[in-house]
């Protein structure tokens, strides 16, 4: 395997100087609808009218170079190019080794706390000549996405388990809309070349990635920091990849990514999707248009309301194209400019997809004129989990997350971890000093 960040910067002084230089159980899922101040009722007649049972169960320095210079403008959207065990013990005891393994091999791509903000800040600068807000959603948001296709390779049972390695399949259509952020023309990949370039793309993409998400969260800072680990090594080709990569289509795919060759839990995967509150979705890219969030300010933030607006909403499935078949989930403002929407993998979280056909998500929010948010499928309530199947977990998890910031942030921040570390070994702190 051809390896890719190994210029020994701890080892080298003058490099050292150099590269410093510029530089739970739910409580009541009424507490989460509460939230929703355009609901016309509470989600708790919403529980008993549809339900009658399982929710109640869960109640150069880059600077103003040529950075900024390369974002082009088009009609609707702006782009980058011109063409085992969840447990905080797991982590603390993962950390520990982390922090022996280094003592024993001082290896190359040092990270130490002034590096490690350092990345924050430099792509902050990046953000602040962004004035386009849909732009500087998508900002923040590939990044994160990049560094979630990296991981979502991962097979914990196949001897090639892949996951954070810094190989993306580019050429596959599930990663399209990533050369955004990441080829020879975009100020992120111009800032790894011009700073960062003893570090493997695996570990500056979470440190970028974990940069946007400290800015972009909110009262308590999500500060990634001391959960991040460094040394992974890069890998040159992963053909294949994106076979385990997951599509749109249901929560079939949700386990088989997250469950099943991650390794995660229900409740992680669900902390790992509410990444879906920063950032969009793009026609030309997934096809898939228009953002989680309530608008492009909102999908600036990095917080809990991907689960509110899941809930919260009436949410009512939009096709996409005919071939391949494709849908997701619309609010009922079709003819907003700035629609949103929900994956069919977002909205069987908790809604029982698989099991009715074309439904609508909350049949049971009016519109001050009396309409239904739902419209025409306004007798199509999207059915519930039935009690004892496990996807319960799911439903349970986005209560919980949607009740309150601080959940969300605890559940993500061990899921992150795992997610990122998974299939890699030897890595290790950051350090006060390199
Ligand atoms: C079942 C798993 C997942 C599916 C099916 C999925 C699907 C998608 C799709 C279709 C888009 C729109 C891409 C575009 O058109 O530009 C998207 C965007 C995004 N995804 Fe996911 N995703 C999944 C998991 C994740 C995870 C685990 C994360 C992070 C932890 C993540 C973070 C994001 C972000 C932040 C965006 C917005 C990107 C932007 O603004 O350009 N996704 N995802």
């Amino acid at each position: 395997m051809m390896t890719r960040g190994r210029n020994n910067a701890c080892d080298d002084p003058v490099a050292r100087r150099r590269d410093r230089r510029p530089y739970r159980r739910v409580a009541i899922l009424t507490a989460c609808c509460a939230l929703m101040s355009s609901s016309s009722s509470s989600w708790d007649s919403f529980v008993v009218a549809v339900a009658a049972q399982p929710f109640s169960k869960a109640a150069k320095s880059v600077t103003k170079s040529k950075t900024a210079k390369k974002l082009v403008k088009y009609p609707s959207t702006f782009y980058f190019v011109e063409e085992d065990d969840a447990s905080s013990d797991g982590v603390e005891e993962e950390l520990d080794d982390a922090e022996r393994s280094f003592e024993s091999s001082r290896s190359a791509g040092c990270v130490d706390f002034e590096r490690y903000y350092q990345i924050e800040r430099d792509i902050g600068e990046i953000a602040s000549e962004i004035a386009d807000p849909g732009a500087l959603a998508h900002f923040y948001g590939a990044i994160v996405r990049l560094v979630a296709h990296d991981f979502m390779d991962h097979d914990t049972n196949d001897p090639d388990q892949m996951g954070s390695d810094g190989c993306i399949d580019w050429l596959s259509e599930k990663n399209v809309g990533l050369n955004s952020i990441w080829s020879e023309e975009t100020p992120l990949k111009h800032l790894w070349e011009e700073k960062y370039s003893d570090i493997s793309w695996a570990d500056f993409w979470i440190m970028a990635a974990n940069g946007v998400i400290h800015m972009a969260s909110t009262g308590d800072k999500l500060d990634l920091r001391d959960t991040f680990l460094w040394g992974r090594d890069d890998r040159e080709s992963c053909p294949q990849s994106s076979e385990r990569l997951p599509t749109t289509e249901s929560c079939r795919e949700v386990e088989g990514v997250f469950l099943e060759r991650m390794g995660l839990t229900w409740s992680e995967a669900v902390a790992l999707l509410g990444a879906h509150t920063i950032g969009r979705g793009h026609e030309m890219f997934s096809g898939h248009y228009g953002t989680w969030s309530q608008n492009d300010f909102e999908a600036q933030i990095f917080d809990n309301q991907y689960y509110r607006e899941l809930v919260g909403r009436a949410w009512s499935p939009r096709p996409i194209s005919n071939d391949p078949p494709l849908s997701d989930f619309t609010t009922t403002e079709v003819d907003d400019p700035k629609p949103k929407m929900m994956l069919n993998t977002d909205a069987c979280l908790v809604f029982d997809l698989e099991s009715s056909g074309p439904c609508c998500t909350r049949t049971d929010l009016f519109k001050t004129n009396g309409e239904s948010h739902c419209q025409t499928m306004e007798d199509e309530q999207c059915p519930v989990y039935d009690e004892g199947n496990p996807r319960l977990e799911a439903t349970e998890a986005v209560a919980e997350y949607a009740e309150g910031n601080a959940n969300f942030y605890e559940a993500f921040r061990q899921a992150w971890f795992k997610a990122t570390t998974n299939g890699n070994s030897n890595l290790k702190r950051v350090v006060e000093e390199c």
